[in-house]
């Protein structure tokens, strides 16, 4: 078999059927990686064990431990996220593609505002131990993420904003909190124009992914007071590019059955790659001309690889890829992708913040909250010259006093069957046209 002897993915050509397992799902990493692991930016062996307390600690050596924590948790928070998205999308087929780091940016912003189980709750779901983490440390790792991402390169832009309904009033030192360390944009506008203010939103998010995303929001739910917007934008390329004269149209195994036609980019060279023997997938390191690399994984059997991937994995990938000479075929794609999370949050542990045991009452004092959606969509362009990638995450924040309860109003015409309940037998049956007569 072609993976005994080496990673080979110029055997892609000529073996095509032993790539049956191929899913377009194989792209997905991609951007979890850019992101959360760059090149060069491994801290996954720092030292997790100090006293097992941040307080203990000095103010620097403290930051440097939280820090840690944090983006550890992140990382773990994406392959969590990612196995229940993929045991969802399983069935249909679909592509999946999101931004853990802009989910974990919205939801830790939400946790500010969050109190006792809610809070907790999150927590939890996010990887951070409230015992060895205080939300304050949480909100300073978040802020040096950010600024270190804005910092870093022309790339890439991540960021927050906050939209907050102009009647509603929000506790100062919440939203100062998402200002000083989710270095959020915040605005006011009216949440009973729900069009106007969805519109307002999206114009937001479109303008922030140069495009890419421009409906984020759907629908809002009238009673909305504030809605959370967490955004990222990446556009890399290639630190040596595709040639587009070597670009053919080739076929895609999306399963046994299913061959569609795509246009196959071509390149020949050195690269660095890695064969997993333990779970049978060949790993392709294909950096771009800054500190962010895209991984592409192609298992033989895609499940082995999404039941097992982790940081680890990918922390031995990137120690142990060796450089060699490849023929490297890579399909030119744009997709898209939407997801409502309130389910997969759930299941995940965090279910408080979307009913009536939500505690939200850092954001406001006197009003009772909760959760209405949390929504993420993103995008992904891959072609000769580099790859875009967008997502957005929205969490829509809405009163439970003002929670809308369905009206049935028999003001018109109707009709009405007076049944028995065992037998089903029909008693009475008529309509009313009009009541007075
Ligand atoms: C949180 O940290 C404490 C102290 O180190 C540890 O005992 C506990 O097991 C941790 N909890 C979780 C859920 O990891
Ligand atoms: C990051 O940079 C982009 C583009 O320069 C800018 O639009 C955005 O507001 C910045 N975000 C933050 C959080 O500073
Ligand atoms: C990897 O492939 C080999 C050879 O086809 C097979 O024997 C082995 O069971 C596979 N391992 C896994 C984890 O699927
Ligand atoms: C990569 O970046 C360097 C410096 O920023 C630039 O000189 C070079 O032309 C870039 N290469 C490509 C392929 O864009």
């Amino acid at each position: 078999m072609f993976h005994s002897v080496q990673p080979v993915f110029c055997c892609w050509c000529f073996h095509q059927e032993k790539f049956t397992m191929i899913r377009a799902a194989v792209a997905i990493w991609i951007l979890s990686a850019v992101i959360c692991v760059g090149r060069g930016h491994h801290h996954d062996h720092g030292n997790h064990s100090h006293h097992g307390g941040a307080d203990q600690d000095t103010a620097q050596d403290g930051g440097a431990n939280t820090f840690l924590q944090v983006t550890s948790a992140n990382k773990d928070f994406a392959y969590r996220l990612y196995r229940k998205l993929a045991a969802h999308a399983d069935s249909e087929g679909k592509n999946i593609f999101f931004s853990p780091s802009s989910v974990s940016v919205a939801l830790a912003a939400l946790s500010v505002g969050a109190r006792g189980e809610t809070h907790h709750q999150l927590f939890r779901g996010l990887g951070f131990n409230d015992s060895l983490l205080t939300q304050t440390d949480v909100d300073q790792s978040f802020q040096k993420l950010l600024k270190k991402t804005n910092d870093t390169s022309q790339d890439i832009s991540e960021g927050t904003a906050v939209f907050v309904d102009h009647k509603f009033k929000a506790k100062a030192d919440f939203l100062e909190t998402l200002m000083q360390s989710y270095l959020a944009d915040g605005f006011s506008v009216d949440f009973s124009e729900t069009t106007d203010s969805a519109n307002t939103i999206n114009k937001y998010v479109e303008d922030k992914t140069n495009g890419k995303i421009d409906k984020l929001v759907e629908g809002l739910d009238e009673s909305t007071v504030m809605y959370l917007i967490s955004y990222i934008y990446y556009k890399g390329k290639w630190a040596t590019p595709f040639d587009p004269h070597l670009t053919r149209e080739d076929l895609f195994m999306v399963d046994e059955n299913t061959k569609v036609s795509v246009q196959m980019m071509y390149k020949q060279r050195r690269f660095d790659t890695y064969y997993d023997r333990a779970i049978n997938t060949s790993v392709l390191h294909l950096p771009f001309n800054s500190s962010y690399s895209m991984l592409l994984l192609l298992p033989d059997d895609m499940s082995t690889l999404e039941n097992a991937i982790s940081q680890a994995h990918v922390t031995k990938w990137s120690k142990w890829m060796t450089s060699s000479t490849h023929e490297v075929f890579i399909p030119k794609f744009s997709i898209k992708t939407s997801y409502k999370l309130n389910g997969v949050l759930k299941e995940m542990g965090m279910t408080d913040m979307f009913g009536e045991s939500a505690d939200l009452s850092g954001i406001s004092d006197g009003n009772r909250l909760s959760v209405s959606e949390v929504v993420h969509q993103a995008t992904l362009d891959v072609d000769e010259a580099g790859a875009t990638a967008a997502a957005a995450t929205g969490v829509g924040i809405m009163l439970l006093s003002f929670r809308h309860i369905p009206v049935l109003k028999f003001n018109r015409p109707f009709m009405v069957i007076i049944t028995e309940r065992n037998t089903k037998q029909i008693l009475f049956m008529g309509k009313i046209i009009n009541p007075n007569i």
